[in-house]
């Protein structure tokens, strides 16, 4: 692929979420999230650290669009706080909230950065938690409205939205598994909240697309081929049942309209729900829920390896040793990148795709003459570039890639002990330095694709 060149209209970019660099908690009318009042919880964060003490990107904003700026990306995915827009979830939108990110669209536009812009990056209001949250059919109806007012202001100046990010992380991890805000363990109310994620993307694309009809509104889904831990029969059918309930069980409805038959028995044999036709669905919903998307974005981070546990369930296991995983634990695995486009393109027809999120955790060292040296982080990004530049030599049409992260930032429950960054970031004074691979990213976007990378 010495010659390889991405498409011309291909958007390099970097990602970023309100509630991982923001700070500014309760400056100018934001209202509690459910991750500040979760992170409060003694043991929910591994650091015990908060949120608000991030990177302070509310005030240095400023500097952070030069950064971007100098990388020389074309797209920058940011969120905007659900909090800081409707404080307590509903009612007249905060109009000072609204302001910071009025400016900050602003700013990109002029440095002809494309902003790419995501509502719920996890961040609801408490408020809205303390109604019923995700479990709660009243919220989709709060989604839209929020949808609408950040489309009011914006909508002039933003052409691709997205509305939740990673629907399967907000229901499971936060509400079966208790690991994310609002920190549940309740399986059945995770279905539901999964389900109104779900309408509530339909109901926001609406709300956006009556306000803005050029804009390009699309979800963004965690991708994460699974692969058997073995030849066994067990452990391919624990294959088949984590493809249903990760990938399908969001892309199917999106997608197709219905939910995946094979995951709807799963959840009626596991006891969470009681039968194949849960009473959540009303009428009319997949309809709304299969609206057309513009786009799909998809994160990827690692493959799983996934062997029958008790009962035959699936269960995800270490496969790699050590020295190929990222301090998150995730095995390196560039090749799932290609596989999960292909999957997608090969399963779900033609879709414009983005990588809204591809990056890696690792431990860096101190800085030395104002760089940090992160090869690892370099390796990673390069390797998984090439992936991704093979499965559009492939045929998938790939529209665009954004690193995760820019800044190191608040990393949920793991707070400020992995580090994402393309620049490193000391919390306590909120000083920026830049990384090896940022250098190294400003070059390959400069260049238009990695040279010199593994054949097709
Ligand atoms: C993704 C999240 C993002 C970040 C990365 C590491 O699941 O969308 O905010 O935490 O993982």
């Amino acid at each position: 692929m010495a010659n390889f060149h991405l498409p011309k209209d291909f958007i390099w970019g970097v990602a970023t979420s309100a509630q991982q660099i923001e700070g500014a908690a309760d400056r100018d009318g934001r209202g509690e999230s459910i991750w500040d009042r979760f992170a409060a919880v003694p043991g929910n964060v591994e650091d015990g650290s908060r949120p608000d003490a991030t990177c302070r990107h509310y005030d240095l904003w400023h500097e952070d669009v030069q950064r971007l700026r100098w990388l020389g990306v074309g797209g920058y995915r940011f969120s905007t706080s659900w909090s800081r827009v409707m404080p307590t979830g509903s009612g007249a939108p905060n109009v000072t909230g609204l302001d910071f990110y009025d400016r900050l669209v602003d700013a990109l536009r002029a440095a002809d950065i494309e902003p790419f812009l995501t509502l719920n990056h996890w961040d609801m209001p408490q408020a809205l938690q303390e109604r019923g949250g995700w479990p709660s059919r009243d919220t989709c109806a709060a989604f839209a409205q929020y949808a609408a007012a950040v489309c009011e202001r914006l909508g002039d100046r933003v052409r691709y939205w997205v509305t939740h990010n990673e629907p399967w992380c907000v229901a499971t991890l936060g509400h079966a598994e208790g690991v994310h805000a609002p920190g549940l363990r309740d399986p059945r109310a995770a279905l539901q909240a999964g389900h109104h994620l779900l309408l509530s993307h339909g109901l926001a694309t609406e709300a956006i697309r009556s306000r803005a009809p050029d804009a390009q509104v699309g979800i963004v889904t965690i991708v994460s081929p699974a692969h058997p831990a073995s030849t066994s029969e067990a452990d391919r059918d624990a294959v088949q049942q984590f493809d249903g309930l990760f990938h399908r069980w969001y892309l199917d409805p999106l997608l197709r309209g219905r939910y995946p038959e094979d995951a709807l028995r799963d959840h009626v044999r596991r006891g969470h729900l009681e039968s194949v036709d849960p009473p959540f669905v009303r009428s009319g919903d997949l309809d709304r829920i299969r609206v057309p998307l513009d786009y799909l974005g998809v994160n990827y981070y690692s493959r799983t390896v996934v062997a029958a546990g008790p009962e035959g369930h699936p269960r995800a296991v270490r496969a790699a040793p050590r020295e190929e995983l990222t301090e998150m634990g995730w095995e390196v695995y560039p090749p799932g990148l290609t596989e999960a486009l292909e999957r997608i393109t090969c399963d779900y027809g033609d879709l414009p795709l983005y990588i809204t999120e591809n990056g890696a955790a690792f431990v860096d060292p101190a800085a030395s003459a104002g760089r940090i040296s992160d090869p690892r982080r370099v390796a990673y990004l390069r390797e998984h570039l090439i992936a991704a530049q093979r499965a559009i030599a492939r045929g998938v049409p790939l529209r665009g890639y954004f690193a995760w992260s820019l800044l190191d930032n608040f990393e949920w429950s793991h707070g400020f002990t992995k580090r994402f960054g393309l620049f490193g970031v000391d919390f306590a004074t909120g000083e920026r330095i830049p990384k090896e691979s940022a250098d190294w990213y400003r070059d390959t976007v400069a260049a238009g694709a990695v040279v010199n990378g593994a054949e097709t």
